[in-house]
Formats: structure tokens, sequence, C-alpha cells
């Protein structure tokens, strides 16, 4: 059996984020003999969202399928293009009506891969409930595939947690997202489903969750609004490598990945 090798790339942050992408994709997809890629694009138009250039874009460079989470909204221009484009997901738990969908199933060589994307409400909005919507859709996407990633985008380790133990058995990884800071808890779960708590920040090193970290500073120090910026400089690639049994769609593997492009 040759295993079926999935990259999940963590949050894309502005133009740092997008320029780490780039240069370091090509090079992984044949270096790790990837054959899917799935990447968490809100925040990649300066940390706010993402527009359908930036979206057609990724497309472009190699990956294959785009998660996204709160800050989907932020640009109103993707409202045109995510019901066109179903490439690209919003949580899959916003209220029926919602533009866009929340689920995808795509095709990974001779495989069929099911990529679905949830948000927690814990700290977040209370939009409907992600652990309801999820057996929803995986009574849908399993009869169409076994091989199924689920990215949680959520605030709360817990609630990311509660999600990996709650689809362990029944999805191939459950990838945590939103924190920005990639968490040392990547492991397979009995039932064979591979769990990370937070992919990481694909985007500048030297910054607060992604943000220029004097704006950061000063928003603490004085509690009023500013406007936030990603910060430059040395920017890197976070994330992981599953491998998964395309028979089963249990995972055989999870790996932290990490690349840093110099400032
Ligand atoms: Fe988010």
């Amino acid at each position: 059996m040759k295993a079926l090798t999935i990259l999940c790339v963590g949050d894309i942050f502005g133009e740092p984020g997008r320029r780490a992408l780039v240069a370091f994709l090509p090079r992984l997809r044949s270096e790790l003999q990837i054959d899917l890629v799935v990447a968490n694009v809100e925040n990649a138009a300066a940390g706010f969202g993402v527009t359908p250039q930036l979206a057609r874009g990724f497309l472009e460079a190699g990956v294959d399928v785009m998660t996204s989470g709160n800050h989907i909204w932020d640009r109103k221009e993707i409202l045109g293009y995510i019901v066109k484009e179903n490439l690209l997901l919003r949580p899959a738990n916003y209220p029926s009506g919602t533009p866009g969908v929340g689920s995808v199933v795509v095709k990974a060589g001779a495989h069929q891969v099911g990529v679905l994307n949830l948000q927690g409400r814990t700290f977040m909005a209370s939009i409907d409930c992600p652990f309801a919507k999820a057996d929803e859709e995986l009574e849908r996407l399993r009869t169409e595939t076994s091989v199924i990633v689920v990215d949680m985008h959520a605030e709360a380790t817990s609630e990311k947690q509660a999600m990996g133990w709650y689809l362990d058995g029944r999805v191939s990884a459950v990838v945590g997202t939103h924190s920005h800071v990639q968490t040392a808890d990547e492991r397979i779960l009995p039932g064979r489903t591979a769990y990370i708590t937070d992919l990481g920040l694909t985007g500048p090193v030297d910054s607060v969750i992604g943000v220029e970290k004097d704006l950061a500073i000063q928003r603490f120090l004085t509690g009023m609004p500013n406007r936030f910026e990603p910060a430059k400089g040395r920017a890197a690639v976070q994330g992981v490598v599953i491998r998964i049994d395309p028979e089963t769609g249990g995972a055989v593997g999870i790996e932290r990945l990490r690349r840093d492009l110099p400032g």
C-alpha cells in the first residue's frame, strides 16, 4: 500500500505568508511526494480575509483545497467568488443559507479525499454546533470516500481536542487552525485519526500571531483600537504532513513541518 500524503498548511498571513508558501510549495511537493495540499487562507489579505485574486493565485501555486474561518467574510468581494468556487471552503456550521460550502470531495491521484471545514464556538461567534454539523456532513462524505481531513478552526484548545476525540475513527485527520502558534501535540489517536491542536502560522516570524509587534503591543498598552498590519521580515511555512492508508482512511503518520525563508 502506498500511503496518500497530504500537506496541511497553517493560516497564511499577509504578503509574508504568501511569499513563504509560494517559495516552498513546489519543493515540498516533490521532496515529500505530496498528493494533496490543504491550506487555510483566511488571513491571506493583509491578515483579514482573502480576495478572489489571491485565492486564484493559491490554486495556481499548487494549493488544492482552501479552508477558512471567522475572517472569511472580511473582504466583500469574496462573496461572489465563494459561491462559484467550491475549492474555497467556509466553516460548514454557519447557518443554512450562508454563501459557499463547508466541505468538498476532490481527486488526489487515483483516490478521492474529502475536506471538511468547521469553526469552534468557544470565545468565538455562536454559530451552529460544529459537532452536530460534523455528524451531518460525515454521513454524506463517507458515502463518497473514507479519506477525510477536517480543519477545525477554533480559539480554544479544549474544543479542538474534543473534536479530535469526537471524530476519532471516523476521519483521517483533525487539524486545528486559528491560533497561529504551532502546537507540539501531533499524534495518531487510537482510531487512526491524525491530530494536532494547531498547525501554526504561515507568515511573519517576528510578529504577534502575524501582526506587526509594535501595533499589537500598543493595543495592549492603551486598550484603544488601532490598525493592524502584517509584520515584515522573516517568514516561515508551518503545517503538518499526514500519511493515510487510502483503503481504510486511517492515518499512518503525522509530522510537523516548518520551513524558514530568510528575511
Ligand atoms: Fe481565525
